[in-house]
């Protein structure tokens, strides 16, 4: 069961979120390459060898699309711009890629849908991403120049612009970890990353600024890191994970400086005089992002730093492998409060699970169970004096989980990716029965 509406406060806004690598189709409408299609053609990178070219082909189906986010209820809709797609070769504007954009937010307005824009979901133009990409500080001009061109266009009729979407992604899982586009595994390329992608969300919100543009925040993702056991090797696994992923960015952000536990590492691999950039990326914020999942324990592993060796623990757990803990989501928001930010607006920008189909593909009760849980959570974080604002649930559709392919299902609607027919399951009633 879900709370009900009346359980929030008045205009608490309820929304659902998407990207537009993953849904899209980067086939259609002249957008170029980005990296997650290069990465997707590297044999070995994907799950199931899929990449983001047909998706859910919601360049053909986005009026359907928007049709049931308006009646499920919802007030919102989280969406992104592809990179790629508004500048396909990087530089030169795609005027079918930004007409296309116009129509959904009229779409969205016609709908009685709040847009709210990510500017970068992670496709980024393989032209630029031959020149370095994240790694490269031009990166810094190069997306304040898309915001603006995004903002020229589109600006006049967004409710919320977020610049990035989950920096540890964008710079560590990707530069790091391997993961994601580009697939290194390189502690240099990836701390000139850790703060370029910084660095280009505090230029591009200058940039923003200076054209009028308001609401702006970002979106960060944040995973509850615990001790996999007692020893004190364990312990200093945890706090550089804790560091890396779920204080860089906010502490950076919020001018509180990058953490120790974190420089340790990379501070001897970012770029020279650095320090001078952190005024830039400690512009004042609207609001706040938060996508929160899951936790992970952590352990020592021998050789490289950080020394961490991730594992999942015992509680019930996602098609993903990770385990279900509601609770992580309002610590998160009452620490994110007293630590960082305060009393600033706070959205959770993401929270969902993925599960298997089953025999009915509508039946996901599990998942409605999901959703009621980590509602009452931001519920109790609203109760700790948390100034929380809305809930997005991840996500409107079945979409392509990047390195995992279609195989994990995270959609309120099921989609059959043969016929592109659109489902929707039981949760999505739920959420139209609370909202509707
Ligand atoms: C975070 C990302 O923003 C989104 O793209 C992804 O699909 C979900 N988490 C689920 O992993």
């Amino acid at each position: 069961m879900l709370p009900q509406r009346s359980d929030f406060p008045e205009g608490f806004v309820f929304g659902a979120a998407t990207a537009a690598y993953q849904i899209e189709g980067s086939a259609f409408g002249g957008a170029g390459p980005s990296h997650w299609d290069t990465f997707a053609a590297t044999p070995g990178n994907i799950a199931d060898h899929s990449s983001g070219a047909r998706a859910c082909e919601h360049y053909r189906l986005w009026e359907a699309d928007l049709d049931l986010m308006r009646d499920a209820g919802f007030d919102a809709y989280r969406f992104s711009t592809s990179w790629a797609r508004v500048m396909p070769d990087g530089r030169i504007l795609n005027p079918e890629g930004l007409d296309f954009y116009d129509r959904l937010l009229d779409g969205m307005l016609a709908r009685g849908l709040k847009p709210f824009l990510t500017l970068y979901h992670w496709d980024l133009p393989a032209a630029l991403a031959d020149r370095g990409g994240w790694a490269n500080r031009d990166i810094a001009a190069w997306f304040a120049d898309y915001a603006r061109a995004v903002h020229a266009r589109l600006g006049d009729r967004l409710a919320s612009t977020a610049t990035l979407n989950e920096p540890w992604c964008i710079a560590w899982l990707s530069h790091f970890l391997g993961h994601h586009a580009p697939g290194l595994c390189d502690i240099r390329a990836a701390a000139r990353a850790m703060h370029h992608v910084l660095l280009a969300h505090g230029t591009a919100m200058q940039a923003l600024r200076a054209e009028g543009a308001r609401d702006l925040g970002i979106v960060l993702n944040f995973e509850t890191a615990h001790p996999a056991d007692d020893s004190p090797e364990a312990m200093a696994s945890t706090a550089r994970q804790d560091a890396i992923y779920n204080q860089w960015f906010i502490r950076a952000l919020t001018g509180q400086g990058y953490p120790d536990a974190a420089l340790e590492g990379i501070g001897p691999h970012l770029p020279a005089g650095w320090q001078a950039d952190m005024a830039t990326i400690a512009a004042p914020l609207d609001w706040l992002g938060v996508n929160y999942y899951t936790r992970k324990l952590h352990g020592h592993a021998p050789g490289l730093w950080p020394n961490d060796e991730a594992s999942d623990g015992p509680l019930p757990k996602t098609q993903m492998g990770w385990e279900i803990r509601p609770e992580g989501l309002s610590e998160f928001l009452t620490r994110l409060a007293r630590d960082h930010v305060g009393n600033l607006p706070v959205y959770v920008t993401e929270n969902g699970m993925a599960l298997e189909a089953g025999a009915d593909i509508a039946e996901d009760a599990t998942r409605v169970a999901f959703i009621g849980a980590h509602l009452r959570a931001a519920r109790a974080a609203l109760d700790q004096g948390v100034n929380l604002r809305g809930f997005f649930y991840w996500s409107l559709l079945d979409n392509y989980e990047w390195a995992f392919g279609y195989g994990p299902r995270f959609g309120l609607v099921h989609v059959d990716y043969k016929t592109m027919k659109r489902t929707p399951k039981s949760s999505w009633h739920a959420f139209r029965a609370m909202l509707g």
